[in-house]
C-alpha cells in the first residue's frame, strides 16, 4: 500500500503564521507537523509516500522534509494541478503514482495520538474497499459528517452540514481502493466548487464495503492557533521519556523541572526556572526568565526577564519583556521587547503583519 499526504493549502486561519511557511511545517515539539504523519504511516509499514504540495512549493517543501531516507521511506512531491478543486480532486491529481492497488490518504493538519497499524489491517484483513476513521465531536458542523441507518451501519457522509446527522467527525485519515478513479469521474462539484472527499465515500458506502473505526483517543485537525497550540502540548505528552535531554551548558543555579530538552550550544543562565515538558532548540540563550510546560522554543531564540508558557516559539525569534506570554505563536525572528525601555513611556508600539492577533 502507498500514501499520500496532503500537505498544500493557503490555511487563512493561521495567518500571518502561514503567510511564509506552508501549514504543514508549522512547528510541533520543535519538528514540523508533517513529520508526525510521515512517522505514523511510516509505522504502519507503509514506505511509499507521496506528498501533494502547493504549485511552486515542491522545492521548499523537499527541502524541508527530505527524500523519505531518515524514515527508511521514500518520498515522492506532487505539485497540486488544476487548482484548489477538493480534497478528492487531490487524490485524482495523484492517480499516475496511486493506480492499481489501495491506498491511505492523510491529511497532513491532522494530529492523532496512537498508531494508525489496527485501521490499515482493518482494511486488508475485512477486504474492504473504503475505510474511514471517525471521531467523536463537540462541533460537527465544521467537518465531514457520518449518517448511519437505525442498524448502525453508514448510511453516507455529508460535508460541513448545518444540522449534523450525528456528532461523529469524518477524519482526514482514509483508506480507498483503486476503484477510486473510476468513481471520481462520477461525482460533481459541491455548492462551494469543490470535489469532496466525503462524496466520494457515500459513493464507497453505497456501491463496496466500507468499514470505519472510530478514534477515541486525541484527534485534532490543527486548523487554528489554539488547535495548534493544544496540538504543541499534546504531541510533547506523547513524547518519550529518552527524547528529552540536555545538550548544553545549564548554570548551576538554575532549576530545570520534569521532562525539559535543551539543544546545543544553547546557554541557560542562573535565575532561570524550566518546568517541562519543554523542549529548546539549538543555539537559544535564555536568561532570567521561567519558561513554563508545553512551550516548545525553536533555534536561535533569545528570551530574557520574561515568563512563556503553553506556546510555540519559532527559530530566531526574542523576547525581552518582563510579561507573562501564555498560549501564543511566535512567529520566526518575531521580537516582543518591553514598552517601558522605549519613549514616550506610556503606549504601545506596534508593528503586526496582516491578520495578526494581539492581546494586551
Ligand atoms: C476536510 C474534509 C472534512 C474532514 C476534515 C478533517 O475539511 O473536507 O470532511 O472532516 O478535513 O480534518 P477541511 O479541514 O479541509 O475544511
Amino acid at each position: 500500500m502507498k500514501a499520500l499526504i496532503a500537505a498544500g493549502g493557503r490555511a487563512t486561519r493561521l495567518r500571518p503564521i502561514t503567510w511564509t511557511r506552508n501549514k504543514h511545517l508549522i512547528p510541533l515539539g520543535n519538528k514540523p507537523m508533517l513529520w508526525y504523519v510521515i512517522k505514523k504511516i511510516t509505522n504502519a509499514g507503509i514506505k511509499e509516500i507521496v506528498i501533494n504540495v502547493n504549485p511552486g512549493e515542491v522545492k521548499y517543501m523537499s527541502q524541508a522534509i527530505g527524500d523519505g531516507s531518515e524514515f527508511g521511506a521514500q518520498i515522492t512531491y506532487l505539485e497540486q494541478r488544476g487548482g484548489a478543486k477538493g480534497l478528492a480532486h487531490v487524490v485524482a491529481n495523484a492517480e499516475e503514482h496511486l493506480k492499481g492497488e489501495p491506498f491511505l490518504f492523510f491529511l497532513g493538519d491532522n494530529i492523532i495520538l496512537g498508531s494508525i497499524n489496527k485501521f490499515v489491517d482493518r482494511f486488508v484483513n475485512e477486504g474492504l474497499d473504503c475505510m474511514i476513521a471517525l471521531s467523536r465531536v463537540k462541533d460537527p458542523h465544521r467537518f465531514g459528517v457520518a449518517e448511519f441507518h437505525p442498524d448502525g451501519t453508514l448510511k453516507r457522509t455529508v460535508e460541513k452540514p448545518k444540522d449534523p446527522p450525528s456528532p461523529f467527525a469524518v477524519t482526514g485519515i482514509y483508506i480507498f481502493d483503486s476503484q477510486f478513479f473510476d468513481a471520481f469521474k462520477n461525482i460533481e462539484p459541491s455548492p462551494r466548487g469543490e470535489y469532496e472527499i466525503t462524496d466520494m465515500i457515500t459513493w464507497y458506502i453505497r456501491n463496496g464495503k466500507t468499514g470505519h473505526e472510530e478514534i477515541t483517543g486525541w484527534w485534532k485537525d490543527t486548523g487554528t492557533p489554539d488547535a495548534l497550540i493544544e496540538g504543541n502540548a499534546l504531541i510533547m505528552d506523547d513524547m518519550a521519556r529518552d527524547e528529552f535531554c540536555v545538550d548544553c551548558k545549564v548554570h548551576e543555579d538554575t532549576e530545570l523541572q520534569g521532562l525539559v530538552s535543551i539543544g546545543e550550544g544553547s546557554t541557560v543562565s542562573k535565575d532561570c526556572l524550566i518546568r517541562g515538558p519543554v523542549v529548546i532548540g539549538k543555539n537559544c540563550t535564555i536568561t532570567s526568565s521561567y519558561i513554563g510546560p508545553y512551550t516548545a522554543i525553536g533555534d536561535g531564540v533569545t528570551i530574557n526577564h520574561t515568563e512563556v508558557e503553553h506556546s510555540i516559539i519559532f527559530d530566531g525569534a526574542s523576547i525581552d519583556t518582563t510579561r507573562r506570554i501564555a498560549n501564543s505563536l511566535i512567529g520566526t525572528n518575531a521580537s516582543l521587547i518591553d514598552y517601558r525601555r522605549s519613549h514616550p513611556k506610556t503606549g504601545h508600539r506596534l508593528i503586526i503583519g496582516d491578520n495578526s492577533i494581539v492581546e494586551l
